[in-house]
């Protein structure tokens, strides 16, 4: 801060005690503490970034700590006119001063402001945010401002929270957290939809002698992609250490323009030996019902500010399409009762009988068995049929994975996936095919390349063992437990087709 600031400051508080008090260099206090604390004129430095400033004289400051605001009253004709006009919304503040009792409603304390410093001017004319209500689309343009949003930053300390408590979870029961890696030569879902990672010169790639990209001349020797999935690796892990797990970003360049698609996603994937289908049905529930409770214990303001959130969006919905819970009432449905588990046959029967089906309302008709459940039957069943999360287990094998465990009717493999309300799958698993012929044969039927899985198949050569996993969609968790309707909002920078901004 520049000296004349400072000097003039000092000159001001001569008359007060805090006479040598430069603001910015005291102890900062978190208000997320001090609203916990007792006020009794303890002298404090709060630190954050204006929210208001009303009547030139009460300034709404956060800091992120918490969803709720600090009150500093700056008494009149204590600071000058040229100071007080540099409080704007979004300037960003050090303020020193006693921690009282509030008079007044609205808050239990505020601080009297004795020394205040501006560490960031804000120019208002200019400043995107308003202290108004921004639409969600506006503030994704601005996604670098989108913290200084009670939405946003609530938002973000929940998706902490969760991370949190997926690592609490795993340790406490003895997994093992796995770094898979980034980079890689597999395609882990044979699904295609990767993003290649090269060093090679674009515009002047070498060519081998038929004409095409040499690729032995790229920086790995081989073709790489950002990884769509760690479970293929860390299935090796679980293969020595029993019960592993990884959690760490997943790319996929399907043109998915949903709200519940990114091309950039967090993924966590416990894999266990030992775990048939049911044993890992059962861990899915378990951690999906541990991680609602531990939001409603541990984020409990953020979230009460966001099922308000919530309810206001959905008044603006037509009635039929409304959802019969609140959002703390769908995290409490979650973690109380138990989900209903049915095969996709007896998933199949219910829909091909229900009245959307028979009515020709579904957009995809479910006709013969084996076909793929869209987003439509998911939510049907869970929200419709059911009214509660749903696990579907024993798929048609033909559109699920090669890695998947086939059953002994020769038309199912032992997959699951976890649907729940608003959302539709949230977790997609299975019990893996352990058995080297089986899985051999199942390569060699997809075309997929043999050669380049050995190692997948060398974990069915030695010391092969029974065993399952499943991939839990970190942001459509969070859309779950935050209320948030879009997926691009509950991560700080989204990736989709045609944004790779900030
Ligand atoms: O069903 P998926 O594709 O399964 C796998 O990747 C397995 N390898 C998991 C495993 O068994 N270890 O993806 C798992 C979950 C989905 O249920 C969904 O929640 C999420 O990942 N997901 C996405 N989330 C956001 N954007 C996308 N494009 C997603 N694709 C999948
Ligand atoms: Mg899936």
């Amino acid at each position: 801060m520049e000296k004349s600031i400072k000097s003039f400051f000092l000159n001001k508080l001569t008359n007060c005690r805090f006479l040598r008090l430069i603001t910015s260099d005291m102890k900062r206090s978190k208000i997320k503490e001090l609203l916990s604390s007792k006020p009794n004129g303890q002298i404090i430095t709060v630190k954050g970034w204006v929210r208001t400033f009303r009547n030139n004289q009460f300034i709404s400051l956060n800091d992120g700590s918490t969803i709720q605001n600090l009150q500093a009253v700056v008494a009149l004709n204590t600071f000058d006119d040229a100071t007080l006009r540099r409080i704007t919304t979004g300037a960003c503040l050090s303020v020193t001063g006693e921690l009282i009792p509030s008079p007044a409603k609205g808050q239990t304390m505020e601080l009297k402001v004795t020394a205040l410093e501006i560490l960031g001017d804000c120019d208002a004319e200019k400043y995107p945010l308003q202290p108004k209500k921004h639409s969600l689309e506006f503030l994704r343009e601005i996604a670098h401002l989108r913290s200084r949003t009670n939405t946003f930053s609530a938002v973000m300390r929940v998706r902490h929270a969760m991370a949190f408590a997926v690592h609490k979870f795993f340790n406490d029961r003895g997994f093992f957290y796995i770094h898979t890696p980034i980079i890689t030569g597999s395609d882990a879902e044979g699904a295609g939809a990767m993003f290649r990672v090269t060093t090679l010169d674009l515009n002047n790639p070498p060519k081998d002698e038929s004409g095409h990209i040499d690729f032995k001349e790229d920086f790995f020797g081989r073709e790489t992609n950002l990884t769509v999935s760690g479970q293929l690796e860390v299935e090796t892990y679980a293969m020595g250490l029993s019960e592993t797990y990884t959690f760490g970003p997943t790319f996929r360049a399907e043109n998915s323009n949903t709200t519940r698609h990114l091309a950039e996603f967090w993924m966590i994937e416990p894999e266990m030996a030992f775990y048939d289908i049911k044993d890992n049905m059962a861990l899915a529930e378990s951690f999906l019902k541990y991680l609602c409770q531990y939001a409603l214990d541990h984020c409990a303001e953020d979230l009460d500010f966001l099922d308000k959130r919530a309810k206001e969006e959905e008044m603006s919905k037509p009635q039929d399409q409304r959802s019969e819970l609140g959002l703390l009432d769908r995290l409490k449905f979650v973690s109380e009762n138990e989900f209903e588990k049915l095969t996709y046959t007896e998933a199949y029967e219910i829909l091909r009988n229900s009245n959307p089906n028979k009515k020709k309302k579904f957009q995809y008709l479910i006709e013969e068995w084996g076909v793929d459940l869209q987003s439509e039957h998911e939510r049907y069943l869970v929200e419709k049929h059911f009214k509660k999360p749903v696990i579907l287990y024993n798929y048609p094998a033909a559109i699920k994975a090669f890695y998947m465990r086939q059953n002994e009717d020769g038309k199912t493999v032992a997959a699951m996936d976890v649907l729940f309300p608003g959302i539709g799958e949230i977790i997609g698993g299975s019990q893996r095919e352990e058995r080297y012929d089986n899985l051999v044969k199942r390569i060699q039927e997809l075309e997929l390349p043999e050669k380049e899985l050995w190692w997948y198949l060398d974990l069915r050569k030695f010391g092969s063992a029974p065993h399952s996993g499943f991939g839990l969609g970190f942001e459509r968790l969070i859309q779950f437990v935050t209320g948030m309707t879009n997926i691009r909002d509950v991560i700080p920078f989204p990736r989709f087709p045609g944004n790779a901004e900030f």
